[in-house]
């Protein structure tokens, strides 16, 4: 089936809705999820979004701990604008309908703080602000007229001149997009999406790693597609691992424990019950997320122990139960009181600073191709992202997007690409091993963990790539004679969103941020 539309959005979470509702009183949208729309990392969102609301804070201050997280390498005119942009993005969050805590229940913003913040500045919802964002948004854009979302709706490919029959390489200039080809989940249909503009905002890769906090619909899907249709994709070795989910391994993902609760006075303590941050950095248990995570991994080799704790204790019951209500009611089924007890915690997957290389506009290497939010990398992060500042880059990159692409839609220079074909599917028998696949995935994550982890070498990383390429063949074998299913989709896509994380961190030669390789030196 054949779908026109002006605007095209791949992703429903705060990135996809955010430009979703900008771009509708300009054209016909057609947001595409693979899941529930509701289904992805921003509803599990807990710490909450920084922004710079007061005097008390300042703009210098911000774009300062920013810079600083970055590690010295994120682009200081990104991090000026995102940051100046704040507060605009921040109130059309609450005119779309989002609450955001008041202090006292007043006209102020409640507002927490978290490692490497030199500010109290993290609006915030309780310890569950991105369920707050997405039932916001979703609810504002079911309501516009010019909306679709369509939900289990499974992005494959995006359509390029590669599908009118050209050869189209990373060298070949002007490569543009027509839309993308999108396999219906329920019928197993392969639908053809042609749009003036497409947006991708796919959210991360988490589950490139067995230990992830991020959902199951975090597979790269986005940066795989660019990377097939030969777009540029940059920093994908900056992967963050946050210091703190809960340790209990049967789960998967692993569960957050807001860094909130470090701001709150929360303290990381070994298996002895001793603090032990003094070892590794004078802010202890609030240093930016990259030594917070390395620092805890060491103790963990150091002790041969696989879990170290969270001392919340301090915090006071009353505030714990009232300001980390989802945080404690779900230790408590675990059977950890934690007003009483120590949290276990290890450190896991999280998020992913690199992404589709984009400008101020949110504009990708390939033409009529935006992206936004935590698929894209605009240069805010640099080695580190600085907590809270992705949901953030999110809405205000959404914006950017929506302002050039509706100048694109509205030049009328761009039309629809009418001669695209539909997906050939001949030749292709049912797949049957869906055990090749789970067992395929398995090994995937636990090579990344075990040797593209938090520490690196350069003997790990040449033993992943080993590994890999073996996995990579077995799989394109299977897809060449297989029918395309969603399962199939994605591992592919986590292959080659590992692939681009070994090739790029074997390339940087320093240690910086979150890259950390024993072979290196500062
Ligand atoms: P997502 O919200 O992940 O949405 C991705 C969307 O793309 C989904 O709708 C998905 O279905 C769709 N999709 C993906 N692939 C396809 C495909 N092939 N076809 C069709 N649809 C597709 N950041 C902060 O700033 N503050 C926080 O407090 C915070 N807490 C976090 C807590 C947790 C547990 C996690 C995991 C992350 C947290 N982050 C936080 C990071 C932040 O939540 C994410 O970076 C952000 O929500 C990403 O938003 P997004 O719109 O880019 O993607
Ligand atoms: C957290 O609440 O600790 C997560 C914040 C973030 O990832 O920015």
């Amino acid at each position: 089936m054949r779908h026109e539309v002006d605007f095209l959005v791949v992703g429903s979470g705060i990135a996809g809705l955010s430009f979703a509702l900008k771009v509708a009183p300009y054209g016909k949208v057609c947001v595409l999820t693979k899941g529930d729309a509701a289904e992805g990392s921003t509803r599990y969102a807990q710490g909450g979004i920084a922004a710079v609301m007061y005097d008390s804070d300042s703009f210098d201050k911000h774009i300062h701990d920013t810079l600083v997280a970055g590690d010295g390498i994120c682009d200081r005119e990104v991090v000026e604008m995102t940051i100046r942009e704040a507060p605009d993005r921040i109130r059309e969050l609450v005119q779309y309908g989002v609450n955001f805590d008041r202090d006292g229940g007043g006209d102020k913003f409640d507002l927490h703080r978290e490692g490497g913040h030199s500010e109290f500045r993290i609006l915030h919802h309780k310890d569950n602000t991105g369920e707050e964002i997405e039932r916001g948004l979703l609810e504002a854009a079911r309501r516009h007229p010019n909306i679709e979302i369509k939900e289990r709706q499974f992005a494959i490919d995006i359509i390029t001149q590669h599908h009118l029959g050209q050869r189209v390489t990373k060298h070949t200039p002007g490569i543009e997009c027509y839309g993308v080809y999108a396999l219906d989940c329920d019928t197993n249909r392969i639908d053809t999406y042609l749009a003036k503009v497409t947006l991708l905002a796919t959210g991360g890769m988490g589950n490139v790693y067995s230990t992830t906090t991020t959902p199951v619909i975090s597979t790269g899907d986005g940066v795989a597609m660019v990377h097939r249709a030969r777009g540029v994709l940059s920093d994908l070795e900056f992967m963050q691992f946050h210091p703190t989910s809960l340790y209990n391994p049967a789960e998967k993902p692993a569960f957050l424990i807001t860094e909130a609760m470090r701001g709150a006075g929360a303290i990381l303590k070994d298996r002895d019950g001793k603090e032990f941050m003094q070892k590794y950095d004078s802010r202890l248990s609030l240093a930016p997320r990259d030594i917070v995570a390395r620092a805890i991994d060491n103790e963990m080799k150091l002790s041969g122990k696989d879990y170290l704790y969270l001392d919340a204790r301090g915090i006071g019951k009353k505030h714990l139960i009232e300001g980390f209500p989802t945080i404690y009611a779900k230790c408590l089924s675990i059977g950890i009181d934690i007003t009483r007890e120590m949290i276990p915690i290890r450190p896991a997957a999280h998020y992913q600073c690199g992404g589709i290389k984009v400008d101020k506009n949110g504009e990708s290497s390939i033409k009529n191709l935006y992206a936004a939010g935590e698929c894209s990398c605009t240069g805010l992060h640099g080695g580190n992202r600085l907590a809270s500042n992705s949901l953030l880059e999110a809405v205000v990159y959404a914006h950017n997007a929506a302002k050039s692409a509706i100048a694109l839609v509205k030049s009328g220079k761009w039309k629809v690409k009418s001669e695209v074909p539909d997906w050939d599917a001949e030749g292709m028998v049912l797949n049957e091993e869906m055990v090749l696949i789970t067992q395929t995935k398995r090994e995937l994550q636990e090579i990344m963990w075990n040797y593209v982890g938090i520490v690196r070498s350069d003997l790990r990383l040449q033993r992943a790539f080993d590994r890999l390429n073996l996995i990579f063949r077995e799989t394109e074998d299977l897809y060449n004679r297989s029918v395309l299913t969603e399962p199939l989709s994605e591992l592919r896509n986590l292959i080659a969103c590992a692939y681009l994380i070994i090739k790029m961190a074997r390339a940087r030669r320093e240690n910086v941020g979150l890259h950390y390789s024993l072979d290196l030196v500062k």
